[in-house]
Parts: C-alpha cells; sequence; structure tokens
C-alpha cells in the first residue's frame, strides 16, 4: 500500500497543503502585527502637580499645566499619546528606573549631576532660577544672606531648593530645614508664620503670588540657574530622541510659544 505510486501523491498532495496552510498562517499573523503597529502607542508621564503653571491640577482634580500641555503637542507630533500620573517629588526619579513610569514632566533641572547618573533629560524646555521666598510684610530678609540661626527654612522635597536649605542648615546658617512633599504646603506654611522663608523656583514662585496676592514676595538675587528638561530612563534613546524631535518641531511652528504664553497669562 505505501509504496504504490497514488499514495506517493497523495503524500505530495497533503505536504503542499501543510506549506500552504503554514504560510496562510504566517501572512495572517503578520497582518495582525500589522494592525496592531497602527494602534498609538501611549506613554505614562509622571509629575508631581502642585507646580503652577508648569504642574498643577484643575478643579476636577485632572492634572494639567504647561508640562503636559507641551508633552501632549510633543506626543502630537511624534505620534504618541499621554496619560498622567501623580506623585511625589522624589519619587519620579525610582519610578522612572522602576519602569512604572515612561516620562518625567516635571519642571526638573536637568543640569543636576546626581539626578545626570540615574536618567536621561530632554534638551532643555525652560530656564529658571532659585529664589528665596518671604511673607509679603517682612522687611527683615532682604537677601539669603539676612537667614539667620533661629529661623525655619521651607522646601520641597527632593528639589534642587530642598538642597539649597538643607546645605544652609548644615552651614549652621538657619535652625531648621523644613522639607515638605508639596508647594502648596511650604507656602502656606510660609503665610501663616510657621517658617521665616521658602526656597523655590521664581516661575512657580510668581504663579503663588498671582494666586494668592499680597501674601509672599521673593528677594535677594537669583540662587542658581537651572535648566527644564524632560527625563526618561537611561538608555531609553528611541523616545528621547522622539521627545527631542518633537520639542524643536513645536519650537519652531511656534506651539511652543503659544502654550508658554497661555500658561503664563492665565
Ligand atoms: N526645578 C526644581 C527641581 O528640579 C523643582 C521642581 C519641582 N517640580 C514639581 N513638579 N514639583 O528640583
Amino acid at each position: 500500500v505505501f509504496n504504490t505510486p497514488g499514495a506517493n501523491a497523495n503524500a505530495v498532495k497533503e505536504l503542499v497543503l501543510a506549506a500552504l496552510l503554514s504560510v496562510g498562517m504566517i501572512l495572517s499573523l503578520t497582518a495582525c502585527g500589522g494592525g496592531s503597529d497602527k494602534e498609538t502607542v501611549s506613554y505614562k508621564v509622571g509629575t508631581e502637580p502642585t507646580f503652577p503653571p508648569f504642574d498643577t491640577t484643575d478643579e476636577d482634580q485632572n492634572i494639567v499645566g504647561l508640562d503636559m500641555d507641551l508633552i501632549k503637542a510633543i506626543g502630537k507630533d511624534q505620534g504618541f499619546e499621554v496619560t498622567f500620573e501623580n506623585l511625589s517629588f522624589d519619587g519620579l526619579i525610582p519610578a522612572l528606573k522602576a519602569g512604572n513610569i515612561n516620562i518625567v514632566a516635571a519642571g526638573m533641572n536637568k543640569d543636576d549631576k546626581e539626578r545626570q547618573k540615574q536618567v536621561d533629560f530632554s534638551d532643555a524646555y525652560y530656564e529658571s532660577q532659585l529664589y528665596v521666598v518671604v511673607a509679603e510684610d517682612n522687611n527683615d530678609i532682604k537677601s539669603i544672606d539676612d537667614l539667620t540661626p533661629d529661623m525655619k527654612v521651607a522646601a520641597q522635597t527632593g528639589t534642587t531648593g530642598a538642597e539649597k536649605v538643607k546645605t544652609l542648615k548644615k552651614e549652621g546658617k538657619i535652625k531648621e530645614a523644613v522639607i515638605v512633599d508639596g508647594l502648596d504646603t511650604a507656602m502656606m506654611q510660609l503665610i501663616n508664620g510657621d517658617v521665616s522663608a521658602v526656597i523655590n523656583d521664581k516661575p512657580v514662585n510668581e504663579a503663588y503670588m498671582k494666586k494668592k496676592p499680597d501674601k509672599v514676595k521673593m528677594v535677594g538675587k537669583a540662587l542658581n540657574a537651572e535648566n527644564y528638561g524632560f527625563a526618561v530612563a537611561k538608555g531609553n534613546d528611541e523616545l528621547l530622541e522622539k521627545i527631542n524631535k518633537g520639542l524643536a518641531n513645536i519650537k519652531e511652528d511656534g506651539t511652543y510659544d503659544k502654550l508658554v504664553d497661555e500658561w503664563f497669562n492665565k
């Protein structure tokens, strides 16, 4: 039976059929793959939203701000979508390293050496400086040099401002470094007289001054110069390139200026 020519022909037919079937399966698998390629990728963007106008919340507690609109516009230009995650500022880099988020958009200073060891930063998108903030009616503190060893000074945890405050404490120039989770808390403590000063980014201080007029003011000179960048996990060159390209494009087509203008004139 096995050696008859007819059986051989049948075996060949079966082989051809099997081959055709597997080619078909491969083709349909590829088609599926092609289909999912067209779905837009979505990245998780982490921030800490007590940092207006960069990172804040609206009446419904949605995360909004200049950082959010910039990264959304960059995504639109580069074909990705974003969702936002609310974290504490000192939790952002750990979350990026753990892969819980893909991007940090939080007014984060990219010039910080310790951060550069842990994450990669995009091109700079905003220049900023740290300033001392005091109560509006305080006439004793006119600069950082007027801080004295009986004073408490506040800043937000994990920030460049907190680094400054901790250094002042270490040098014995102030009594206590009050490091708090949210900037709103730091500003509240300043207004309530619980602390003598806050050290924080100039554009954000100005946003708080606008929100609560005649309560706080900035004094003295800039304490540093910093550049905000978006952060990604170390080695994520593909995403970094998209962010840099998108940023360049939205700067060129006017979207960047329009958004900055919108958020600074709210
Ligand atoms: N620019 C400062 C820093 O890099 C403060 C950033 C705070 N950002 C925020 N979303 N709370 O440390």
